[in-house]
């Protein structure tokens, strides 16, 4: 097994190498003056299980077509097997046609990775679990959440109430809170499919004088974490936290959830940024442990 750590998660994919005890393969890449991507493999691949290392979060379009060249060149390399790690997977979000006349954007990129030479994939905290079934190869979504919330219990928040933002991260709640040891909650969320806008139908949680944390799978412009921190605030809440594995951090979305009273957000490095404070790093090795050995 080789580590390739694509130009999206160098630092990631070197950690992962590191905790295997495997080598990696540097990918080299630029851009054309056109725009166009090119990467070339500066090491051999030869007979190995190649492991790409590559998130797609923005700009999705060019780390796509980077994890997609990385893939052929792997193959044309004489891999043996090609798998895509991809912390974030862009596009997961569109898993239906919401609206006549869309596609399902994710089963188009699972089939354009499949071309390119992909043979299996493993993401973190995929939007829905169940797209993964639509993939034409091997697809599994291993979850952060006991990594986030342990990051919060070693700070000192054991017993602080874990909320989920919308009925279907109720799982996400659950599993934060079976960490913390506190109870646990989810709001009802609508989001209107033509201008982006959340609201939360408001409940009855025994937040008043505690510490809540909100966990979501991505905080992209911010709208669910601010509408949920307002219900949490409205109900006397003592202090908020935010945690996500995919911290896109959109704009104005940081900005925006500290006014709504959130002390802080923390992420993982799914997304490198200045709020990634926990790293996937152990958490990947170990299923590519199990890959190995199974
Ligand atoms: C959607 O259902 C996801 O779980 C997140 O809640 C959503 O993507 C966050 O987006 P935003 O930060 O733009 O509200």
């Amino acid at each position: 097994m080789k580590i390739l750590p694509g130009p999206a998660s160098k630092e990631l994919g070197e950690k992962i190498a590191h905790l295997l005890g495997v080598q990696t393969v540097p990918v080299f890449f630029k851009n054309f003056p056109d725009g166009e991507s090119y990467v070339r493999l500066e090491g051999e691949v030869e007979g190995e299980i190649a492991i790409i290392v590559q998130t797609t979060s923005p700009p999705q379009d060019t780390r796509l077509i980077q994890l997609a060249l990385i893939a052929d060149a792997a193959k044309r390399n004489n891999a043996v097997k090609v798998v895509a790690v991809v912390p974030y997977l862009a596009y997961a979000r569109q898993d239906k046609v919401f609206l006549k006349g869309e596609p399902i954007s994710i089963e188009a990129v699972a089939r354009m990775l499949k071309a390119a030479g992909v043979d299996s994939l493993i993401t973190v905290n995929v939007h829905q679990q169940n797209i993964l079934a639509k993939f034409p190869f091997q697809a599994k979504s291993i979850s952060a959440i006991p990594l986030l919330a342990e990051h919060f219990r070693l700070r000192g928040f054991k017993g602080a109430f874990a909320l989920a933002p919308d009925k279907g991260a109720i799982s996400i709640a659950e599993e934060a809170a079976k960490v913390l040891g506190g109870d646990y909650g989810y709001l009802e969320k609508h989001r209107d499919r033509y201008t982006g806008l959340v609201s939360v139908e408001k409940k009855e949680f025994d937040v008043k004088g505690k510490t809540a944390i909100i966990f979501d799978d991505i905080i992209s412009t911010g709208g669910t974490i601010v509408a949920a921190a307002n219900v949490l605030r409205e109900l006397g809440a003592a202090k908020i936290y935010a945690a996500c594995v995919h911290p896109l951090l959109v704009g104005e979305a940081e900005r925006r959830i500290r006014e709504a009273g959130v002390e802080e957000i923390i992420g993982t490095d799914s997304v490198p940024s200045h709020v990634s404070k926990v790293s996937l790093a152990p958490l990947i090795a170990q299923a590519l442990r199990e890959l190995q050995s199974g």
